[in-house]
């Protein structure tokens, strides 16, 4: 695909956002609208591959997703397992798709099975290059904070950092994008004006864009105009 974008995000996360609603909406099952998004998830991250953006961050499943009932959880879970299954299969077949994915969040309570398909997931597409895919499963900011708070002080205990070693930098290192930049664009379908525990700390100097649509009539269009107003606005990073 030619160039389509003078200003392209380097990093864009999205919230998948409404595929509740979505279902309510049409006397469908909740678990109908997470169906159709898994979809619209995987018909996106090809888009952004297409249009050359190198990361994208997917919010699929928070720590307090939990709560919702077995029935969906495990509906969820099931889509993720296919997911993961598909891609296991893609990256050994097709080694042009060029995914290097990852998964945010933490791995202590999720199913084993799911924890073993993601790490083989990471490890078979970690030499890909064409776009870096995140996931975040069980994560939640707060969640991921007080890991990387933890990890730290234990390496303070040990001796191999001092207090005063705590630096941005530092702690950036210890979160579950370490290494990754940080989200230019964060996208909220279904119109909720809140961040939800999502990136916190990498959110600081993220442009942030609401859009109306639910997430499982999430078009490729409608990232275009996302990408359009964030082209638009004028990002000085608390400067002048
Ligand atoms: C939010 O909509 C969506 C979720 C909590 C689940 C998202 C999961 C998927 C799209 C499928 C599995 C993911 C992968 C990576 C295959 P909501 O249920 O909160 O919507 P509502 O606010 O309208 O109720």
């Amino acid at each position: 695909m030619e160039k389509k974008f003078e200003v392209l995000p380097e990093h864009i996360a999205i919230i998948m956002d409404g595929n509740g609603r979505w279902a309510k909406n049409r006397g469908l099952k909740r678990t109908e609208g997470h169906k159709v998004g898994a979809k619209v998830f995987e018909e996106i991250c090809e888009y952004c591959a297409e249009i050359g953006v190198k990361y994208v961050t997917f919010y699929a499943f928070s720590t307090e997703n939990w709560k919702r009932s077995k029935l969906e959880v495990t509906a969820i879970m099931n889509l993720f397992r296919g997911y993961l299954d598909r891609m296991q299969e893609r990256v050994l077949e097709n080694e042009q798709a060029g995914y290097r994915i990852r998964f945010l969040g933490a791995r202590e309570g999720m199913p084993k099975d799911i924890v073993s398909r993601m790490d083989d997931v990471e490890r078979r597409s970690a030499d890909k290059t064409r776009i870096n895919i995140n996931i975040a499963v069980n994560y939640g900011s707060r969640d991921e904070i007080v890991h990387g708070v933890r990890d730290i002080v234990r390496e303070i205990q040990n001796g191999k950092i001092s207090a005063d070693d705590i630096t941005e930098e530092l702690i950036s290192s210890h979160l579950y994008t370490a290494g990754q930049p940080d989200p230019d664009l964060i996208i909220r379908p279904s119109g909720e004006y809140r961040l939800s525990n999502y990136l916190m700390w990498q959110a600081a100097y993220s442009e942030i864009y609401i859009d109306d649509v639910l997430w499982p009539d999430y078009t490729p269009a409608d990232l275009d105009r996302a990408i359009a107003e964030y082209a638009k606005r004028n990002r000085r990073f608390g400067g002048v």
